[in-house]
């Protein structure tokens, strides 16, 4: 039996950190009214220098660092964004060549802020198959060059950032380690309620994001304890067996309703959009290596993944560390 075992995480942020306060100086709204709603104190913002495709490599890097890994032994490279540097080659052949390991595949995933969870399902079943022996799987987002900063209902909410996990298939008997069990889902006819007008085949522009906020929270929390309740239904666990849920974090309060339709306590779910707001296909893997470093999660551990975003997409993913 092959298996996908976790080896490393690493993340990198922006240099630029934007308060709420000063947010407030440019856009009607306050602190108050966004620590209130969400529970966002702050976000990391791009500078001209950094691109999805900067902040990616730098996760990567750390991520090898922490595994002990040499790029040259990684064989694929599967990166979640929405805001790729380029409509095309995908961002993920930069990352390949700034890393100098040219051997295998790499492309990107695109399911907004589901995005690693797609990247994580699909590296799994890659290295699963045999195709691949150790990928990177690298969340990486540059929200802030697609927000429109007049609209205050979306442009408080996300930031920039990027987080990467090394994984490596792993043949042997022991069943309870690595990725265990994921879980994915589709519904597009929800597009209106979370998308980006604009884009290459139909503005020719890159358009900005829009989003029905209050829908999108209503559909996030029904959609999120489902899957996080057929994760734990295949895997086979209770839900009082898991260490920590690494939810995406786009507001406090789904994160809170989430757990309590769970039964989990709020002391298990690891917590950073305080600090690093909403940023899409990077705010789990960054999350995750933010509680590693602080030393909350550790070897070991029962972890789940999961996360909602545009389409509608969402998933879930349990793994042991
Ligand atoms: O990552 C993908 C998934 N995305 C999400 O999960 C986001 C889900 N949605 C949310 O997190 C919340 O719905 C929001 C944080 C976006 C909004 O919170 P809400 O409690 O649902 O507020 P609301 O949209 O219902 O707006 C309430 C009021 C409105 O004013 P009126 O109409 O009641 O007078 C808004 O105009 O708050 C106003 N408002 C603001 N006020 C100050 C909206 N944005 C702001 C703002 N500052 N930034």
């Amino acid at each position: 039996m092959i298996r996908s075992v976790f080896r490393g995480s690493g993340s990198a942020l922006p240099a630029k950190v934007v308060s709420n306060a000063e947010l407030s100086k440019t856009v009607d709204t306050s602190d108050e009214w966004i620590v209130e709603r969400t529970g966002i104190r702050q976000r990391y913002i791009a500078g001209e220098d950094e691109t999805t495709s900067t902040l990616a490599i730098g996760a990567a890097r750390a991520a090898l660092d922490d595994a002990g890994i040499d790029a040259s032994e990684i064989d694929l490279i599967v990166l979640a964004t929405a805001t790729p540097d380029n409509t095309f080659p995908a961002t993920a052949t930069k990352v390949q060549a700034a890393l100098g390991c040219t051997g295998g595949m790499a492309f990107d995933v695109q399911a907004v802020c589901s995005g690693f969870l797609y990247a994580l399902a699909t590296a799994d079943s890659l290295l699963k198959s045999g195709m691949a022996k150790r990928a990177l799987v690298i969340g990486a987002e540059t929200f802030s060059r697609i927000l429109d900063w007049e609209d205050r209902g979306t442009c408080v909410l996300f930031g920039d950032g990027a987080g990467a996990l090394v994984i490596e298939a792993e043949e042997g008997e022991e069943a309870n380690r690595g990725v265990i069990a994921s879980r994915l889902h589709a519904d597009g006819d929800q597009h209106d309620l979370l998308y980006v007008d604009g884009g290459p085949s139909t503005t020719q522009t890159v358009g900005h994001l829009r989003m029905k906020g209050r829908e999108v929270f209503r559909h996030a929390v029904v959609n999120l304890s489902s899957v996080l309740r057929e994760v734990i239904e295949d895997a086979g666990i209770a839900a009082a067996d898991i260490d920590w849920v690494v939810p995406h974090q786009a507001n406090a309060r789904i994160l809170d309703a989430t757990a309590r339709k769970l039964g989990l306590p709020a002391e298990k779910v690891i917590v950073t959009v305080d600090r690093h707001a909403n940023t899409s296909a990077a705010s789990v893997p960054l999350a995750f290596d933010t509680a590693r470093k602080d030393g909350r999660i550790k070897d070991g551990d029962l972890v789940m993944f999961e996360a909602m975003g545009g389409g509608f997409t969402w998933g879930a993913s349990l793994m042991r560390l």
